[in-house]
């Protein structure tokens, strides 16, 4: 378990992290600063100790400082990262100073290298913008996380949208339900131990699944929505994903994010998914999931496909030429997105059509519950 940390070993820990940039420093000399820090109602003496090599960190008191600081351990603090100006500090009573204070110069102030290697990943045109940079996808992935994979309604109502997506290009469909994809378990062996390969590498098929997608210029996510969100197992889909990133940080549209170790400059991805519900909120966690998800994935979304009342448009008969309706929608979604890198409005429209709920609708659908309640037959 962890622990709230000591003012002695959040000193430590600083006096490790100033050591790394100690060596190179121009201002080294032997000498001690002592610390008498207050915290808490608790007293806590230090010491630093510096030679031609070294920074180190002693517990108690040195018998001839070269300077000496009592104050507080957050003044300390804000002292040390400039937040507190050291003559405001001595005249405001905060620190007392004892000794040569110049001797604080033996600290290095630069924490950080001239020559840091980072992977370069920069923000592209395409990403900002895909429809104008749009050029036509050679191959497209459609990965299918229903966990009822062909039996599902997600199925269903894909095969048109694929059919559409292939009167202009090669769709290649996979069933997360036929992989194996364990749970990432966050111990970032993929970023430490060996660099791109998690510990599970061998033991699943993620490695195998991700090398299927990521050579296609648009993956289609297709999944029903499960506890208002993407089903379990796309999510750990998407966190093993973490192994296939570099750990570095760099400046992304809109924040941070990881470089990518596999770059595909144009890859853009597809959101579909199907609820049982009948109203669009039930789709809001999604929308802000892949939204997140584009931005730190390099990944823009070309095309956004939400219905809801999936079983229901499907199983009700009276809403036979809806379903027709949204079904030659779907169709012609595919063929656009492949062409224009984007969905027209009024074909989302017609795919995202609200059906009315009738007073008698939930009546009849816990009717069929009861019905079914204690069946044999519960594959839906
Ligand atoms: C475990 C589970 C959780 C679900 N949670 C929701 C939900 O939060 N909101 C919703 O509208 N539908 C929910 N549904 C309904 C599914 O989205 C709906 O049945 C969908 O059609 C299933 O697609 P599939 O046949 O491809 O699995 C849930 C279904 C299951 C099995």
């Amino acid at each position: 378990m962890k622990e709230i940390l000591s003012p002695i070993a959040i000193m430590q820990n600083m006096v490790e992290k100033l050591q790394n940039f100690y060596p190179d420093h121009d201002q080294k000399s032997n000498g001690i600063i002592q610390f008498y820090f207050t915290h808490e109602d608790k007293k806590y003496d230090c010491y630093i100790q510096s030679n031609h090599d070294t920074l180190k960190l002693f517990e108690g008191i040195a018998e001839k400082p070269n300077v000496s600081v009592r104050c507080s351990f957050y003044h300390w603090l804000d002292l040390a990262f400039g937040r507190l100006n050291p003559f405001v500090g001595i005249i405001t009573r905060k620190l007392q100073f004892k000794g040569d204070i110049k001797f604080f110069n033996v600290i290095p102030k630069k924490s950080i290298k001239k020559s840091l290697w980072v992977p370069e990943d920069p923000v592209t045109k395409f990403e900002k913008n895909p429809s104008k940079y749009w050029e036509k996808p050679q191959k497209i992935v459609v990965l299918n996380a229903s966990p009822r994979g062909e039996k599902g309604y997600t199925d269903f109502y894909l095969k048109p949208f694929i059919k559409g997506m292939q009167k202009e290009s090669v769709v290649v469909t996979y069933y997360l339900n036929q992989y194996s994809v364990n749970p990432c378990k966050g111990c970032f062996s993929c970023w430490i131990n060996k660099p791109g390969e998690c510990i599970y590498q061998y033991e699943d098929n993620f490695h195998q699944l991700a090398e299927q997608l990521s050579d296609a210029d648009i993956i289609v996510y297709a999944f029903p929505i499960y506890a208002d969100n993407i089903p379990g197992v796309l999510k750990n889909y998407f966190e093993r994903s973490v192994s296939r990133a570099y750990p570095y940080m760099i400046e992304g549209i809109n924040g941070v994010r990881h470089p990518r170790k596999h770059i595909h400059k144009n890859q853009s991805m597809v959101v579909f998914s199907i609820c049982g519900f009948w109203e669009m909120k039930n789709f809001t966690p999604v929308k802000a999931f892949f939204n997140a998800l584009a931005h730190n994935r390099h990944c823009p979304v070309v095309g956004e496909i939400y219905r809801t009342t999936a079983i229901g448009l499907y199983d009700n008969p009276f809403l036979f030429k809806k379903l027709n309706q949204v079904l030659v929608a779907l169709e012609k979604a595919g063929e656009e997105v492949v062409t224009y890198g984007k969905i027209k409005r009024k074909t989302q429209k017609t795919i995202h059509q609200k059906l009315k709920r009738t007073s008698n609708d939930l009546d009849q659908i816990n009717e069929w519950w009861n019905t079914k309640k204690g069946s044999k037959v519960f594959d839906y």
